[in-house]
Parts: structure tokens; C-alpha cells; sequence
């Protein structure tokens, strides 16, 4: 966008007057504050207010109150030159306004947004899912659209159905952890989407609402409403990777507060210090040259060794902390396809019995590897026994005091126990049908907490009283990937579509949700809950960044 010369500096004094530090004072408790208003609406509230020091790789963010005031603790925010930004939809702040935060001063920063003439480039996923005509099974299959960029890529093409067909083909050939600007094509003869059934009827809606037959869209774009009240009591903390390529896919910390994160577009695994910010990447050694590389599911055993799903690379990793060094453990040659696939494992109960799970994606099989021989176990790919499909396990998770494992069935609404020692099988229908349950864990009481990907849902299974409870995420279309108990009475999840986390209290139902300051795409979450409420972690996937996410209440 453009901003004539004269706005600017008329702008850019405005900043400068507003700017000015408040009354010295012994001990601040405030490092920075102002008021957020706009021409429009006034004061605004639930404007995600960042500031970042000159040099600094870390972004503190807190949010505007009713009033429109914000305020950054003196604790966050040490002595410096800040850059400051806002994030509230379908608003802009023009300029590069900055706040000089000094020790024992409150800074003051008061600033004003416009309203944006042209929303297209600022929507989020979900704001497209809400303003574009549909009918709500034409709108899911977009679902499938946004692991690896967003709608407005779509939205903005002008191909016509035959066109969007060799599209969607196109993108069958991709590995998930491809981003337009680091595209992995996948190896041999094998397409991810191949055999998707008839795309027709998506297409010829497509057709209709993207650019093929006019110049602009003939619906409103429309912005989902900005947080209120407890919302906005938060403070988010973004730590910028070294690369903003790197696709932070899981993040978790270990039991000495260590982060660690999985990159799915690239052999490495990550460590973050959560004080400072520094990140050391460990090379993952090759275990299938020439398929793509990344990996997915990181998980930390009961004797802090970081475990990895390596997806294409048909293996998982182990790596030792103490030694720095990776175990890789690879697909028998006779069970390996061009199209295998280890994203998923399970080692939170491996200290019971000696097994990991890992599922293979290819066929939806499921593995489990015992440590001791290095032996391989196919259990094969259960089916419902009420349709005789097969299950489409997604995430794959063990309750650590038995080791069974529960497998996510992202085809349908299916929770499926395989019993540890028997290998029965038991399956659970969420009350919401097709939910496809994509990803969760098992808690120490030993209930499973999932998300519902398509039903907008966090899941719990209690197998004592085999009772699946479900509870609905506010915003429509938050497609929620992951879920997390914490033993403080919460449930987290995450979503790859509306830049929002949102926190559920299981006893009271509430559910409160938090707008992050910059675009995500979030997959994994996890709670760090040594204190009350506790911190959330997210990857930032398309964002290159990790996130803390901490409620003030
Ligand atoms: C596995 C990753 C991946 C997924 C999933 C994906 N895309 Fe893409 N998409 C890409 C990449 C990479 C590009 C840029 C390179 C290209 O056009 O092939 C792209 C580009 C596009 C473009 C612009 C093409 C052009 O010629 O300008 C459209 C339209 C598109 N995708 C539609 C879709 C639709 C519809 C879906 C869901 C069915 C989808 N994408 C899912 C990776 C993906």
C-alpha cells in the first residue's frame, strides 16, 4: 500500500508527540503504555499491541482493554528502542512508530489506526471461510487447502474448474511440509491426494468464487470480531527462529524447562533456551536419500530423550541428550513403499514395556518397535466395526501407565484403544459424527483429550466409563488440531485457520480464546503447567516463530 508523503509525516509527528516518556518515577511497574482508537470505532478493544527491541529476536505482546489502554509490565520490557505494532482486523497503523523504554519511567504511546480500504491480503483463513457463499461440505473440503498456504491463494486465482483441476492434481505431488517458497516435491510415483474421489463439484463451485469470471469477489469480505474482556488479559511472548523458513511443527519442553521443536521442511531438530531465546539445530542423518525431508511428531520419553516422527524418511529418531547423538530406527526394507510414511509415534509409556508405537501412514498401519531387539511388529490397520473401513489413525498416543495406545481416526469420529498386552481393540464414536479427531494426548488419570478437526470440538474419552464429552470452540471454522489437558483444570487448543489458541475450563465450560499477534498456522500444542494458569507453547508453522502464550487469569 501507498501512503501519501504528507500523511506520512503528519503521521510520523503525531508518533513523535505521543511518544513522549510519562513523569520519572522510583519503580514502574509499567515499562509502556497507551491507548489504542481509530477515527471509526474510538477507543478499541482487543488490539493486539507487539514491541520489539532493536535487535532483539523476541516480541512481547499484551492487548488493548475496553477502554483501548494497554500496558507492558516493566518486567517484560528492558531499556531500549522499541518498534512497535497492532494486529486487529480490517485495521491498519500507519508508519513505524518506536517507544523509548528507560529503567524506572513509564513510556507513553498512544496510537491511532485507519481503517483499511482493501481487506483481501489481511483475512485470515477463517475470515475467508466466513465471507465467501457455500454450503458448509464445499467449505470443509477447503480444510484440505491449508497446510501449506493460505486460502488467498486460492481466492485470488482465475482458474476455471478444468484449470483448478490440474491445480489440485498439481498439489497432490507436494510433501506436506512443502511451503510455496520452499517446495518439496514427493519421491517416486506417489501422490498424497491420488484417488481423492470426484473434485467436480468443488471445482465448479470454486469456479464461482474465485477470480475466473470477474475482477473482484461478489460477496462482502468479512473480519471476525476482535477479543473482549478476558481475552485481552494475556501477554504472548514470540521468539523469532534463526530462519523464517524453519516450520516449528511440534513444540515441547522437557523436563528441565528445555523447548524443543520438530521442523517439517528440513532435517533438523531444534533446541530453544526459553530465557534467552538461543537455538541450537541438530543435523538428523539421511535414512531414505532422496525422499523429502522434515519431520513431525516430537516426543519426550520418561528419561528426557527427544523421539521424532520422520516422516517421508520412513524412520524415527531417538535422540540421547546426554551424548548429543541420534539412534535412527528405519522401516524393514520388505515393508517399505514409496509412499511409507512416519509422522506419528507414541513413547509415553514405552518405559512400561519396552514399545514404541509408530503409525505408518501408508495403509494406516500400525507398528510397534521393541527397544530391546530392534524388532519390528505389524499390527495391521483395524476397522470400524460398524462401516468395516479402515481406521485413518492420525495422531497415536499412549497412556503411560500401561502403554496401550489410542489412535485418532482422522477418516471419521473414531477413537480406537488397541489393549498392550491383549492387542484387542475397542473403538469409541464421538458423539459428533465424521469429527475426524486429529491429534491429543493421554492424561494422567488416563483420559484422552484430542481436537475434532472438523467439528470444531475439543474431544475427551474417559475408557472407565468408555463416555466421550465434547466441548465447542467459539469461533466457526477454528479447525482445531491438537488438544492438551492441564492439571490445573484446563483444556488447550490450537487452530491452523483463525490465528487463535483457545483455553476451555473443563468444570465450568467456559471457553476463552486468544487472538496471536501475527499470522501461525498452529499444529501442535503444549502446557507447561508447573504454574497455575500455566504457559502454552505453539509453533508458529508458517510463521517461523515459537509462542508463548501466557493468561493473565
Ligand atoms: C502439500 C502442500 C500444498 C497443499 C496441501 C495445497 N497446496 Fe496449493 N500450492 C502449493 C505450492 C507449493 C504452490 C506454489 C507452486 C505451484 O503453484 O505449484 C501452490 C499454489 C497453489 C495455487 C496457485 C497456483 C498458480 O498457478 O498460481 C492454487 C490456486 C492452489 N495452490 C490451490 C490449492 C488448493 C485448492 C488446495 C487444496 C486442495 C491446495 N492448494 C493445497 C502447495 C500446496
Amino acid at each position: 500500500m501507498r501512503i501519501p508523503a504528507a500523511l506520512l509525516v503528519a503521521f510520523t509527528l503525531f508518533v513523535a508527540f505521543a511518544l513522549e516518556p510519562g513523569k520519572p518515577q522510583a519503580q514502574s511497574a509499567v515499562a509502556l503504555s497507551g491507548q489504542v482508537t481509530s477515527a471509526e470505532e474510538g477507543a478499541m478493544e482487543g488490539v493486539v499491541v507487539s514491541a520489539r527491541r532493536d535487535g532483539s529476536t523476541i516480541t512481547i505482546s499484551v492487548v488493548t482493554d475496553a477502554q483501548g489502554r494497554y500496558a507492558f509490565p516493566a518486567s517484560r520490557l528492558e531499556p531500549g528502542k522499541y518498534a512497535l505494532k497492532l494486529r486487529a482486523s480490517g485495521f491498519q497503523l500507519p508508519g513505524a512508530p518506536t517507544a523509548q523504554v528507560s529503567a524506572g519511567q513509564e513510556a507513553k504511546a498512544d496510537l491511532k489506526m485507519s481503517k483499511l480500504r482493501s481487506l483481501s491480503a489481511h483475512l485470515t483463513n477463517a475470515e475467508w471461510m466466513h465471507s465467501m457463499p457455500g454450503t458448509e461440505q464445499q467449505k470443509k473440503f477447503l480444510l484440505n487447502c491449508i497446510g501449506c498456504h493460505t486460502l488467498e491463494r486460492i481466492m485470488k486465482s482465475s482458474y476455471d474448474a478444468e484449470g483448478m483441476t490440474d491445480v489440485i492434481n498439481r498439489m497432490a505431488t507436494y510433501y506436506p511440509g512443502t511451503t510455496p517458497l520452499r517446495p518439496q516435491r514427493l519421491a517416486g510415483n506417489f501422490q498424497r491426494m491420488r484417488d481423492r474421489g470426484n473434485v467436480k463439484p468443488i471445482v465448479d463451485w470454486l469456479e464461482t468464487i474465485n477470480l475466473s469470471r470477474q475482477d473482484t469477489w461478489q460477496f462482502p469480505l468479512k473480519t471476525l470480531p476482535r477479543p473482549t474482556g478476558k481475552s485481552t488479559k494475556v501477554i504472548f511472548t514470540e521468539y523469532d527462529l534463526p530462519e523464517a523458513h524453519i516450520q516449528p511443527h511440534d513444540v515441547i519442553m522437557d523436563s528441565k524447562g528445555n523447548v524443543w521443536y520438530s521442523d517439517f521442511g528440513q532435517m533438523f531438530l531444534g533446541k530453544m533456551d526459553a530465557v534467552t531465546g538461543k537455538v541450537t539445530q541438530y543435523p538428523i542423518p539421511i535414512t531414505k536419500p532422496g525422499w523429502p525431508l522434515g519431520s513431525l511428531d516430537l516426543e519426550i520419553d520418561r528419561d528426557d530423550n527427544i523421539w521424532l516422527g520422520m516422516m517421508y524418511q520412513a524412520s524415527i529418531a531417538r535422540f540421547d541428550q546426554k551424548t548429543e547423538t541420534f539412534k535412527m530406527y528405519s522401516i524393514p526394507k520388505e515393508w517399505d513403499s514409496e509412499g511409507a510414511q512416519f509422522g506419528h509415534l507414541a513413547v509415553n509409556g514405552t518405559h512400561v514395556d519396552g514399545k514404541v508405537w509408530v503409525k505408518n501412514s501408508d495403509g494406516t498401519k500400525i507398528y510397534r518397535l521393541d527397544l530391546a531387539t530392534e524388532k519390528w511388529e505389524d499390527l495391521g490397520a483395524p476397522s470400524d466395526p460398524r462401516t468395516k473401513r479402515r481406521i485413518g489413525t492420525y495422531g497415536i498416543h499412549a497412556d503411560t501407565a500401561t502403554n496401550d495406545a489410542y489412535l485418532l481416526d482422522f477418516a471419521a469420529g473414531n477413537i480406537v484403544k488397541i489393549d498392550a498386552k491383549t492387542r484387542v481393540t475397542t473403538v469409541y464414536l464421538t458423539p459428533s459424527p465424521n469429527s475426524t479427531p486429529r491429534r491429543g494426548r493421554v492424561d494422567g488419570e488416563g483420559r484422552v483429550w484430542f481436537a475434532e478437526y472438523r467439528a470444531d470440538r475439543i474431544g475427551m474419552l474417559d475408557p472407565k466409563t468408555a463416555q466421550i464429552v465434547e466441548w465447542k470452540v467459539p469461533t466457526e471454522w477454528s479447525a482445531p488440531y491438537d488438544a492438551v489437558f492441564s492439571r490445573h483444570g484446563h483444556a488447550w487448543t490450537g487452530s491452523m485457520v483463525t490465528d487463535r489458541v483457545a483455553r476451555l475450563d473443563v468444570e465450568t465450560g467456559q471457553v476463552t480464546e486468544y487472538t496471536l499477534p501475527r499470522p501461525t498456522n498452529i499444529r501442535r500444542v503444549f502446557v507447561d503447567d508447573r504454574s497455575n494458569p500455566g504457559h502454552l507453547w505453539i509453533g508458529s508453522n508458517h510463521g517461523g516463530s515459537i509462542v508463548k502464550v501466557e493468561p493473565l487469569d
